[in-house]
């Protein structure tokens, strides 16, 4: 396996956790390399259920090594409370985990601020603190991992930005934060782990000289991406294939593969422009046979149609090699299904994504109709055994993503899938 990228390929939700673990098996080293805990990867390994939102999927494979990339915005309570949670589950942490000493912190006032931009600014983040982090990040006074490995300069860098803080909070009628509680917290936290912490970047680059195989895990989709995504509704990284360099610092000549997760329809969380939604009865029934709810917030996830025009965007982008297609067994029972080929703006016929997302909104879905199979595809592992309607369906995504098919998942668990 060359050193591998995987992409969410629509607005996250994709079951990147399920084809993360997947592909583990032939990995050394996964990493993550953008986002924070405002991710949820949900993997089931036989009867038991995991969700992790910072530590990269591979945890859940003995031995192998898992990378907080530089790129990530790291908040170190939750990610203790992830540790803790995986060891009492008997799941081995120490020494398959390691986090880079760049990554940027998410502190108590990024989730203050996450909350009050939401107030004027409602993007339906999940008030993880994700885009204050970011913001600091990229301003110059973000707080970072090797900094908690210094109390004295870490306590300096809080304090400004707790002052900083609490001048916003007072005009916006909040409860001020206190300084001596959060720096104790979180000096308290960075000892618990300084063990983790480290140069990952030279680690990462000699692993893969030496020849050991590396798998990039993207979080959220393309179409949340700061960059390419329907912006202003995105997250504030670069959940793209070229975010896997920037968040981990493997060159991009090393990247070898870009694998791209999309489910057999379309779902999104949070505010923002989506064409292909469904407001009707389908769109609930997807939900209800999808279990369509977030797992870090529960919220419930508006679902629609697959957008080729969007997927199509995000092959180009992330130069995606190979798709790997989730939940088709969602579509089982779905007598009609609709796939979007293009849009309608103003009357005219496009087939990319545009730049404003007022433009975006008023975009009329294009559909092409397909017959069902209307048979349950759970137990097929062999993808010449799938309804021949179910095979050109999914040949079909991938004609109009303009790439090839790799992967389809019938389900959550391991076994559930099929390569082609
Ligand atoms: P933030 O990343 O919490 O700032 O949220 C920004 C937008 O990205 C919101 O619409 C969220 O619902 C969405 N978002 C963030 N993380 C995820 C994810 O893991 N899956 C799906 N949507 C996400």
């Amino acid at each position: 396996m060359a050193t591998t990228v995987l992409v969410g390929a629509q607005w996250g939700d994709e079951g990147k956790g399920k084809i993360i673990d997947v592909l583990t098996e032939q990995a050394d080293v996964v990493v993550r390399y953008q986002g924070g805990n405002n991710a949820g990867h949900t993997v089931e390994v036989g009867s038991e259920k995991y969700v992790l939102h910072l530590i990269p999927s591979g945890i859940l494979y003995p031995g192998k090594l898992n990378v907080i990339g530089n790129g990530v915005v790291v908040d170190p309570l939750a990610l203790l409370e992830e540790i803790d949670h995986l060891q009492s589950r008997k799941i081995a942490v120490d020494g398959n985990l390691l986090v880079s000493d760049r990554a940027h912190l998410v502190l108590p006032y990024h989730r203050l601020l996450d909350g009050i931009r939401e107030q004027s600014n409602k993007i339906g983040t999940t008030k993880r603190g994700i885009g204050p982090a970011y913001s600091d990040k990229v301003g110059r006074t973000g707080i970072r991992m090797i900094d908690l490995l210094s109390p004295e300069k870490f306590s300096v860098k809080l304090r400004r930005k707790v002052r900083e803080t609490n001048e916003i909070a007072r005009t916006f009628g909040q409860k001020p934060l206190s300084f001596a509680k959060i720096n104790a917290d979180y000096l308290a936290a960075g000892k618990k782990l300084r063990k983790y912490i480290t140069d990952t970047i030279t680690l990462l680059n000699r692993h893969e000289r030496d020849g050991r195989q590396i798998l990039l895990e993207g979080a959220q989709g393309t179409l949340l991406d700061i960059d390419f995504g329907t912006y202003p509704f995105v997250t504030s990284s670069n959940t793209t294939a070229g975010g896997a360099c920037a968040g981990s610092g493997i060159p991009p000549h090393r990247i070898g593969r870009v694998v791209g997760v999309m489910k057999a329809y379309t779902t999104r969380v949070g505010e923002g422009p989506f064409p292909t939604e469904l407001l009707d009865e389908q769109g609930a029934t997807l939900r209800k046979v999808g279990s369509e709810f977030g797992a870090t917030t529960g919220r419930p996830r508006r679902c629609g149609w697959f957008d080729a025009i969007a997927t199509r965007y995000s092959v180009m982008l992330n130069g995606i090699d190979e798709l790997a297609v989730t939940k088709m067994d969602v579509l089982d029972a779905v007598p009609k299904i609709k796939v979007c080929v293009a849009y309608k703006l103003d009357g005219k016929l496009i087939d990319t994504v545009p730049a404003d997302v007022d433009d975006l909104q008023r975009c009329l879905p294009v559909y092409q109709e397909f017959d069902g199979w209307q048979t349950s595809t759970k137990h097929v592992r062999d993808f010449d055994d799938l309804p021949k309607r179910a095979r050109l369906y999914l040949n079909k995504l991938a004609q109009l993503s303009g790439t090839k098919l790799g992967i389809v998942s019938v389900g959550a668990r391991r076994e559930e899938t099929m390569f082609l």
